[in-house]
């Protein structure tokens, strides 16, 4: 997807793709969103679909299919041991990574289950730039702890700087050198999802991995985004421009021992699995296929699945394909930017994140502001995204709210899924919501379960202020949904 620019002087992603199956959606009124909200209790994993308009709660398992994809799940061979299809797709990553072992598994949170239980061991510690949430709850369940060592930039809200998904290198050695023997495997995310889909550099992956190597600690690869971070290396890293998506990938494959990835994401399918250039490491792990997912020609993955995430993964090699994603990104941000909405910068992969912590700096963090806003813009827009703040994370043992260090509404662009004008839409309504942000007040568990609160837990507003932002709504746009 080229990024093109208008006489006016005004760019914009141009698809290079047209849409030939469409699926209807509706916008019901703002009376009834404040109603289908707190029927949710204000919180957005518990919204019904027949009442969203824009979903972009996330870019997992719901990125559109391209016509080859749709194809090829039509010829799928059906068979529980030794299908064509699972050679087909094994051949396809070795041809991209250069591995010659593969386990399937049917997401990605199976596959970090399966290389935890084979390596995670009570009292080690397990390295990386940035946690996400399955992948450190399967490390702590095992008695392991996870070390974050992006560089500071990673952290910062607002920057300029192309890759803050980056390991700051000197406290990765410094960490390798005096622990190593506790140090199983380093784990690098590429692209990092809780920052705000913040890509690495090439230079950075590699340097990393050299360091891990040095001290004999493995080196594994979550690549669910790293459609994303091949098309930041090959347009933001000098050093790399002239080089293919495949030699890029190549370059990061050389240096892991491990590519795990989700393909709800990675290759536009579902599904998942573990990529291993060496024998022993993949016979290490292999029993728990079987065991945990399904046979070893399936892993949990329906044939169709496997060979669309084939294609999928071949597709992933085209700049006109995965540049679809970070152009509509980097198209939202700068429009909220124009319209002085606090945004998280520069633009990454995944989606758009909006800090709430400067939107509605008079919620306090014991209210949960990025859940409050999540509530809000879909109260606006009917557009669904997801809290990534203290919502999010687990009470202290003792009781107390572990605040989250940063406060953000996570609004995910599923792979070549909306228009540029429903992005538009969605942009015009969270800048009229902007305008309006102190009529946003905060929020209280009514419903809070011991785990995983943020998927189940249910919430009320602390005031009538949602009844507040509906006036104000049908004040500004008369009748109008
Ligand atoms: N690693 C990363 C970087 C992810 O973003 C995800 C999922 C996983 C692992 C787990 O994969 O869902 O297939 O089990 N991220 C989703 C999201 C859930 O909405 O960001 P999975």
């Amino acid at each position: 997807m080229p990024e093109i620019r208008f006489r006016s002087g005004e760019s914009i992603p141009l698809e290079l793709h047209k849409v030939r199956i469409v699926q209807k959606l509706d916008l019901v009124p703002i009376e009834r969103r404040a109603e289908a909200m707190a029927e949710a209790g204000f919180n957005t994993f518990l919204l019904k679909n027949k009442d969203i308009y824009l979903d972009m709660l996330t870019d997992s398992g719901v990125n559109a299919m391209s016509d080859r994809q749709l194809a090829a799940m039509m010829v799928a061979d059906d068979s529980y041991a030794g299908s064509k299809t699972f050679t087909r797709l094994t051949d396809k990553l070795t041809e991209i990574f250069g591995t010659e072992y593969f386990l399937p598994a049917h997401q990605g949170r199976a596959a970090e289950n399966i290389i935890a239980m084979t390596f995670v061991k009570p009292g080690c510690i397990i390295p990386m730039n940035y946690h996400f949430t399955t992948t450190k709850a399967h490390i702590t369940r095992l008695g392991g702890t996870v070390e974050e060592l992006v560089a500071d930039e990673g952290v910062k809200i607002t920057s300029d700087h192309p890759f803050k998904g980056n390991f700051d290198l000197d406290r990765l050695e410094a960490l390798l050198k005096e622990k190593h023997d506790i140090i199983p495997f380093m784990r690098i995310e590429a692209g990092t999802n809780l920052i705000g889909g913040q890509p690495l550099s090439l230079a950075n992956i590699e340097a990393a991995a050299d360091i891990a190597h040095r001290y004999g600690v493995l080196t594994v690869l979550d690549a669910s985004l790293l459609q994303d971070n091949l098309y930041f290396i090959k347009t933001r890293e000098e050093a790399a421009k002239d080089l293919s998506l495949r030699e890029i990938t190549k370059r990061i494959s050389d240096k892991m021992d491990i590519i795990y990835f989700s393909a709800r994401k990675l290759g536009f399918a579902r599904g998942g699995g573990i990529s291993i250039h060496d024998k022993e490491l993949y016979l290490r792990m292999r029993e728990l296929v079987p065991m945990f997912e399904g046979f070893l020609t399936y892993g949990g993955m329906s044939v169709r699945e496997m060979e669309a995430m084939a294609v999928g993964l071949e597709e992933t090699m085209d700049i006109d394909v995965i540049s679809q994603g970070p152009l509509f990104i980097k198209y939202m941000t700068e429009e909220l930017i124009k319209r002085g909405v606090p945004v998280v910068t520069p633009p990454g992969g995944l989606g758009c994140h909006l800090d709430a912590t400067r939107f509605i700096p008079h919620v306090k963090q014991e209210e949960y502001p990025a859940g409050a806003l999540a509530a809000a813009v879909y109260i606006a827009g009917s557009v669904r995204g997801m809290e990534r703040g203290t919502i999010s994370e687990q009470r202290e043992p003792d009781g107390s709210e572990h605040l989250a260090a940063v406060e953000l509404l996570r609004l995910a662009l599923p792979r070549r899924v909306f228009t540029l004008s429903q992005v538009m839409y969605a942009v015009d309504r969270i800048s009229w919501l902007y305008e309006h942000r102190d009529l946003i007040g905060g929020l209280r568990f009514i419903e809070e379960p011991s785990s995983l609160r943020f998927f189940f837990g249910r919430l009320e507003p602390v005031s009538p202020w949602p009844q507040r932002i509906v006036e104000a709504f049908r004040k500004d746009f008369g009748d109008s949904l």
